[in-house]
């Protein structure tokens, strides 16, 4: 008999309807949307309302999927929900979507690793589906980072990259020669500080103090030189990995899809990789940095556009904050 595998059964996504341009962003603070441009590929992203959540930005995510996998609810038997920007601190944004969408009691919990969460999310529906456990598991990658970002001159380099939005996809069993071919993930903890949001923090019992809203501890920071610098070293490492692990080149992808940080990484990578255009998908320009959301909101698009097709062979790899970082390659 062949063994299980896992494959991307059904593949959504969601965005806020509100469009923010960068000359909106430069009434905030001290940038211009020359400066956003040139610097990140960057024209527009998405700000959700007041009130809304990433578990209610995942509805219509979730629906898509739902649909394009033509499954129903009562198919899944798990939600793996990959966010670090939860709708609150305790509990997880899983199970809040499980009541929110009326899934039975199904098993529901969060995973947080940033940038790289539908790598790490990926992977470990992949080890449940192939152990036998689970035959349909939902996979939601949702953030709403606009209200962790500081609108004053103190915070632009990191208020004008990102954005929110919601991706899922339904990972399914088969016994078909398609599906994960492997997944490959690493962290390096010592770089906390440089891609952190501090507070509240359970080490202090004055979860938020005066000073600390006064040093803006509580939104989201970036040393994005540093970044920067990792991550278009990790990328390629990683990259090279999973293509060597699978006997592969580059030559034999037929669509990378990166984690959406800045356009000038997306295109190093390209260029390092030798791909052509139409062999890399990116939708940083509309969207900004989605975190955990951006390679299922670009493999949405990218399915719906007809950029990827059965039996394609589709990279995506990813790095954030941690740091951690991975990647996967999928045959359709
Ligand atoms: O998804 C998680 C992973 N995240 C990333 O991978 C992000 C990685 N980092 C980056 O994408 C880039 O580092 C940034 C886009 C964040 C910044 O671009 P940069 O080319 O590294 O700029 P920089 O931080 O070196 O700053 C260059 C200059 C500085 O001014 P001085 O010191 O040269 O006078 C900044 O103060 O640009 C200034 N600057 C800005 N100017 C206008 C920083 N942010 C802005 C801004 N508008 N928004």
């Amino acid at each position: 008999m062949n063994k299980i595998r896992s494959y991307i059964k059904g593949v959504g996504h969601n965005v806020p309807d509100r469009v923010v341009t960068n000359d909106e962003l430069s009434k905030l603070m001290n940038t211009t949307d020359q400066w956003i441009v040139e610097r990140t590929g960057i024209k527009e992203r998405r700000f959700a309302d007041e009130g809304v959540g990433p578990s209610d930005l995942a509805i219509p995510a979730v629906e898509d999927a739902l649909q394009d996998a033509n499954l129903i609810k009562n198919d899944i038997d798990l939600i793996i929900f990959a966010t670090v920007s939860s709708d609150y601190y305790i509990p997880g944004s899983g199970c809040i979507l499980q009541h929110k969408m009326d899934f039975g009691n199904i098993g529901a919990f969060d995973i947080k690793t940033s940038c790289a969460g539908f790598i790490y999310g990926i992977s470990m529906a992949d080890q449940y589906i192939k152990s036998g456990t689970f035959d349909n598991i939902l996979l939601v990658c949702s953030e709403v980072q606009s209200t962790t970002m500081d609108f004053s001159d103190r915070g632009r380099n990191t208020a004008v990259i990102f954005g929110d939005g919601a991706g899922a996809i339904v990972l399914s069993s088969t016994t078909e020669d398609r599906g994960i071919l492997s997944t490959h993930l690493h962290s390096d903890g010592k770089n906390v500080k440089e891609l952190w949001l501090k507070e509240p923090s359970t080490k202090s019992s004055n979860r938020l103090s005066k000073e600390s809203i006064e040093r803006g501890d509580h939104f989201l920071s970036m040393n994005g030189r540093e970044v920067f610098r990792h991550a278009v070293k990790r990328f390629p490492e990683t990259i090279n990995e999973s293509l060597e692990f699978n006997g592969l080149t580059s030559e034999d992808i037929d669509l990378l899809v990166p984690h959406q940080a800045n356009l000038r990484i997306s295109d190093m990578i390209q260029k390092k990789m030798g791909l052509p255009d139409n062999k890399v998908f990116n939708n940083i320009q509309k969207y900004g940095n989605t975190t955990a959301a951006s390679i299922p909101i670009c493999l949405s698009e990218a399915k719906k556009k007809g950029r990827i097709n059965n039996n394609d062979l589709v990279l995506c790899a990813a790095f954030g904050a941690g740091f951690l970082w991975g990647s996967t390659i999928i045959k359709w």
